[in-house]
């Protein structure tokens, strides 16, 4: 996590700092901090504990004058968040100030190194052996600044993005990854260094994605430069953005969270665009032609993920295994990672990240490229880690997410792996012609659908009120609706810091039915579908044991109506879509009932959006 910035050019590099760390501040908040090159030729650092704002009001009173600089916003790892381990952090000697987003694995071996010559530490971090490492290597050998972060970039292991400045090269920016992103921005006489492309959007659309292993020299005098760790020159690959300011604004709603939620009749739209037509049933991924045979003689599919992705996983499963027919296993990426799994060429193994940055998400992708299996990414960030990663993939295009907790992009994942399933269902001939047509109307009318289920936010919010003195829910659905019930028990822990528990109702009777009394509302997610009947003697086990119910039902479904205390009411949707309208009224309820309890949606506590460590 951390999102890190850089800046060389003409504007007051102090400006376009603090606003890139604004853009960036999803990926951590717990401190942050800047580093400028003085007109007079002063290294300014300024960092402080808690968020951009704070540092802010901090450098009011400072000089922050200089037209090069780095900044940086924190998601502590190492160390606790203070003010000494706020990044940037200085070399001993004042000349050198560095940010950096990721995790040194051996910085303890290499502080007790540097600590064997005499180097003392101020703070606790990873962070700061680097760039002591970096002064020493400079002052032991002799060599330029450049020379020396390449040298202590080969000796550290594990992950990182870095941006560098030094008194002694006052026009030069020095930044470099490996499995951390960052992303460089060309303008007119000025560059741009950002851990994702949002800082850079208002001045340029012209980026250079850096890769692992390499290091740019972002120079006022020379054009960029990239070179590798191990000093040979490297490929510059320009590449134009589709992003847009707006999609980064709040647009008039008080937070992104409730943004995001509101503008999914949009996203969805994006999402199935040029993809099924305005009618037939054709379904077309570009992805899945080009790799037909893959799909076709598939031995099964294993998807990996983390989070709200994974439950989006957890559908996809269903749906690729109903349509397509071919058995699939979803994995945590953290867990399949280190579990030896038995994977070979015949495998396919399907990413799903909304970021395509999630370090454990990566590093199972790289494991099932060396066994052989072939790798489909489904990510929302274009040209991602995850994405560059993949052997092939579906963007969900939902734009950018910034509300911490996953909306939009758990919608379009479930979009897009319901038209994979379609698609790989097509080439097998699994699916019968009716049911498709049937699925690829379902898909064409989720815009309408969705619009139709925001319009219970008003009802949503008055029933909040009546929630926020719980300390713990339950969440139950069956079939395609049980990710949706550990994705809505997941929403509300997560911002409102409500202790929620998903289940599939029907395993409630063994083991969580002994929690239900007053104190416990159930969430029910119960459309008009297959498992109807079921879920309606699951309700009245609740309610037998004098829990309240809350319960998501089809429109005009009077049965529920009667025995639960309060329903949301949604429109009819095909079953193996239900989910991604189910899931609206969660979020809602999530949203309001942590507004209500006077949370930070956009930021909850300990949380980021992007899990760049492990
Ligand atoms: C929850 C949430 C997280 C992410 C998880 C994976 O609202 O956002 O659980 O889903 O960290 O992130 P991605 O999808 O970026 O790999």
């Amino acid at each position: 996590m951390c999102g890190i910035v850089g800046y060389i050019g003409t504007r007051t590099a102090y400006d376009v700092l603090v606003k890139g760390l604004h853009r960036l501040e999803y990926r951590g908040y717990d401190s942050a901090g800047v580093a400028m090159i003085s007109p007079e030729g002063k290294l300014n650092v300024y960092k402080t504990q808690g968020k951009v704002e704070d540092l802010e009001r901090f450098c009011d009173s400072k000089d922050t004058a200089g037209t090069i600089g780095i900044a940086h916003t924190r998601w502590a790892t190492h160390g606790e968040p203070n003010d000494i381990n706020a990044h940037p952090h200085m070399a001993p000697g004042g000349r050198i100030a560095l940010v950096h987003n990721g995790t040194i694995e051996n910085y303890g071996v290499l502080r007790e190194a540097l600590e064997r010559e005499g180097r003392v530490f101020r703070s606790e971090t990873d962070t700061e052996v680097l760039v002591q490492l970096i002064e020493y290597i400079k002052e032991t050998s002799g060599c330029s600044t450049l020379d020396a972060v390449r040298e202590a970039l080969r000796e550290v292991v594990g992950a990182y993005a870095i941006a560098v400045v030094d008194l002694d090269n006052p026009g030069t920016l020095i930044g470099a990854r490996k499995s951390s992103p960052l992303v460089i921005g060309l303008g007119e006489e000025e560059t741009f260094l950002a851990s994702d492309a949002t800082p850079i959007v208002e001045y340029t659309d012209k980026v250079v994605y850096l890769n692992d292993d390499e290091i740019a020299i972002i120079s006022r005098s020379e054009p960029l430069k990239i070179i590798t760790t191990d000093n040979q020159p490297s490929q510059i690959d320009i590449k134009t953005l589709r992003m847009s300011v707006s999609e980064l604004e709040k647009g008039g709603y008080p937070h992104f969270m409730l943004k995001e939620i509101f503008e999914q009749p949009r996203t969805i739209n994006d999402c199935v665009r040029g993809r099924i037509g305005n009618s037939g049933s054709q379904v077309t991924l570009s992805g899945v032609i080009e790799n037909k045979d893959k799909f076709l003689n598939a031995r099964r599919i294993v998807i990996v993920a983390c989070g709200t992705s994974w439950h989006a996983g957890l559908i996809g499963k269903r749906l690729l295994q109903e349509i397509g027919r071919i058995p699939v296993e979803v994995e945590y990426a953290s867990e399949f990672r280190y579990s030896n799994p038995i994977l070979d060429e015949r495998d396919i193994v399907i990413a799903i990240s909304q970021s395509g940055e999630t370090a454990d998400t990566l590093a199972a992708i790289q494991m099932a490229k060396e066994r052989g299996a072939f790798v489909y990414g489904v990510c929302n960030v274009v040209g991602s880690s995850i994405a560059r990663a993949t052997d092939s993939g579906t963007y969900i295009h939902v734009g950018p997410e910034i509300g911490v907790a996953s909306t939009k992009a758990f919608t379009g994942q479930v979009t897009v792996l319901a038209m994979l399933a379609l698609a790989v269902g097509s080439i097998k001939g699994t699916i019968d012609k009716q049911v498709k047509a049937d699925v690829v109307k379902g898909l064409r009318n989720l815009p309408s659908l969705i619009t139709k289920t925001l319009k219970l936010n008003d009802q949503i919010e008055r029933l909040s009120a009546t929630y926020t003195y719980a300390k713990n829910f339950l969440y139950l659905g069956r079939g395609y609706n049980f990710p949706a019930a550990l994705e809505g028990a997941l929403k509300l822990k997560e911002i409102s810091y409500i202790h929620a528990e998903g289940y599939p109702a029907a395993e409630m009777k063994h083991g969580p039915i002994a929690l239900i009394d007053r104190e416990l509302p159930t969430v029910v997610i119960a459309p008009d579908d297959e498992m109807h009947e079921k879920i309606i003697s699951n309700i009245q086990q609740v309610k037998a044991r004098g829990g309240s119910v809350i319960a998501v039902i089809t429109k005009g479904d009077e049965t529920i109506r009667e025995i639960a205390d309060h329903v949301l009411e949604i429109p009819q949707v095909p079953e193996c879509l239900s989910a991604i309208i189910t899931s609206i009224p969660l979020q809602l309820l999530a949203y309001h009932i942590a507004i209500k309890k006077g949370c930070d949606v956009d930021m909850p506590r300990n949380l980021a959006k992007s899990v760049t460590v492990e």
